[in-house]
């Protein structure tokens, strides 16, 4: 599984990806741009505007269980101020999943009750689901489809590779999600990605990584730090010699009482992902 997400970031799957938005695009109602909620600017595709164009959109902040949930409510009024629908979700536990679909009848409701107006009162919403690895995409259609994931009948127009995915509420997913691509040339963007574990964090070396996210927990969150690594609110210094404070908090030490800072990073990045610091956003709007 590991390898197979590996190889969804070749450049090439890209332009792949690209041709399927495109031959797809006329076939959808509506397109779903899953953001990870703790880092919606990191996490979504710089040409997701591009690909798209005028398509309605429902903006959906996933893993919305481990980030702030001020922050959340902030996103979601920056989104909904660009006239998108906007919903929250855990996708892992379900939690949210049901807002899908009621919050595209609300989006599309004009078209609806176009077609409503042409007889076609039972036609079913018609979605692609767009966002980068790891972001939950199966996570959600898996919740979505209720289990199921049986395959809906092929349909003129369609390829026959291209089926639709039914779920409960009259709604219909393209069954391949759109696997797109974050902006990994911007550093910034990469480095936020490692710390939340969406890629792997080898770009930097973990304890570089580790410093960077300690400083702005510090910053950010400081009471988070203080409860668990007892480092003070007010202490000054720079990431790393933080980190070699919370080694020393921790007991983490070498021969001759050298912190451990590799011992102390890998635990901060591990506490971090798995929400031992609290729900906790990287990107405010
Ligand atoms: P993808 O198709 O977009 O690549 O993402 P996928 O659904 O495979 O999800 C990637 C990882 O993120 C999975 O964890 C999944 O369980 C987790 N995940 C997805 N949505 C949410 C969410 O809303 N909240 C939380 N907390 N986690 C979420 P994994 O570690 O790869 O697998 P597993 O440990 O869950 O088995």
């Amino acid at each position: 599984m590991e390898d197979m997400k590996d190889i969804q970031w070749f450049p090439g799957h890209m332009a792949k990806t690209r041709r399927m938005i495109a031959k797809s695009l006329p076939l959808v109602d509506a397109v779903a741009e899953l953001l990870d909620a703790r880092l919606p600017l990191s996490s979504r595709n710089p040409e997701f505007n591009r690909l798209t164009g005028k398509k309605p959109r429902l903006v959906i902040l996933n893993k919305a269980d481990m980030a702030d949930p001020d922050i959340t409510n902030q996103w979601m009024q920056f989104y909904k101020k660009k006239g998108y629908a906007v919903i929250t979700a855990d996708s892992k536990n379900g939690k949210g999943v049901k807002q899908f679909a009621p919050a595209l009848r609300e989006l599309l409701k004009e078209q609806l009750q176009r077609y409503a107006d042409k007889g076609m009162k039972g036609r079913p919403i018609r979605v692609m689901i767009l966002g980068i690895p790891n972001v939950g995409k199966s996570s959600l259609i898996n919740r979505l489809a209720g289990g199921k994931r049986a395959k809906a009948e092929d349909r003129a127009g369609v390829t026959r590779t291209q089926q639709w995915i039914k779920t409960t509420d009259s709604v219909e997913l393209l069954d391949t999600p759109g696997v797109l691509w974050p902006k990994l040339d911007d550093q910034e963007v990469a480095v936020r990605l490692a710390m939340t574990g969406a890629i792997r964090d080898d770009i930097l070396d973990k304890e570089a990584l580790a410093a960077r996210l300690l400083k702005l927990l510090h910053q950010e969150y400081p009471q988070a730090i203080a409860e668990r690594y007892k480092i003070s609110p007010e202490q000054e210094g720079e990431g790393f010699e933080l980190l070699e404070q919370m080694a020393k908090n921790r007991g983490m030490l070498l021969s001759g009482g050298v912190p451990n800072t590799e011992r102390a990073a890998i635990t901060l990045l591990d506490e971090f992902r798995g929400t031992k610091l609290g729900r906790i956003s990287l990107e405010k709007p």
